[in-house]
């Protein structure tokens, strides 16, 4: 049976920093994947790289799958953004600030990432579904598109540590972005 971890690594995230030649812990976050009913687990590290604040990389869902994320320690927010008529234009742009407990309904088409802002790990729980018969069934399931976010070097804000607090600033890889709904 395959193992159901994996780890995301400073060196796959260099393809979606604010600053790729910031230097940070070797491992990003890491994830247990179960699938729709067993459930995800995902375990950010704490802390900032190039004043950027830890986050996952960022993908959107391939065809019709919407997905809820269940905070189950730590502090942070949840991004979504989603797309005009191409990959650097985004229409919306929501940042949802999360504790313990809550949890956040990613509806179809919206890229989405979650963003550790606190000082303990981030742990959240979702129920996207897992086939493992694909080869990176694990690291890098096929639901999920990430080619976006890699080609623009992330989402349309980066989140970086201001004087102790969070603080968005605009991915000037974006042609356009609108203001950010906080919620
Ligand atoms: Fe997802």
């Amino acid at each position: 049976m395959k193992s159901p971890f994996a780890e995301r690594s400073s060196k796959e995230m260099k393809d979606v920093l604010m600053d790729p030649k910031a230097d940070g812990p070797k491992v990003h976050y890491y994830m247990i994947r179960g699938g729709k009913d067993k459930k995800n687990i995902t375990v950010w590290e704490s802390g900032t790289i190039g004043g950027e604040y830890i986050k996952s990389y960022g993908h959107y869902h391939v065809g019709d799958l919407s997905e809820t994320y269940e905070v189950l320690a730590g502090e942070g927010y949840v991004i979504l953004q989603k797309r005009g008529n191409s990959d650097d234009e985004i229409i919306e742009f929501r940042a949802v600030k999360v504790k313990t407990g809550d949890k956040v309904f990613i509806p179809t088409g919206y890229g989405h990432l979650a963003i550790n802002t606190g000082k303990t790990w981030l742990v959240t729980s979702d129920d996207s579904p897992v086939d493992f018969g694909e080869k990176k069934a694990v690291s890098m399931p096929g639901h999920a598109d990430y080619a976006p976010f890699k080609k623009l070097h992330g989402a349309a804000y980066y989140c970086v540590e201001e004087n102790g607090q969070p603080k968005f600033v605009k991915n000037p890889n974006y042609k356009s972005v609108p203001p950010i709904e906080f919620k």
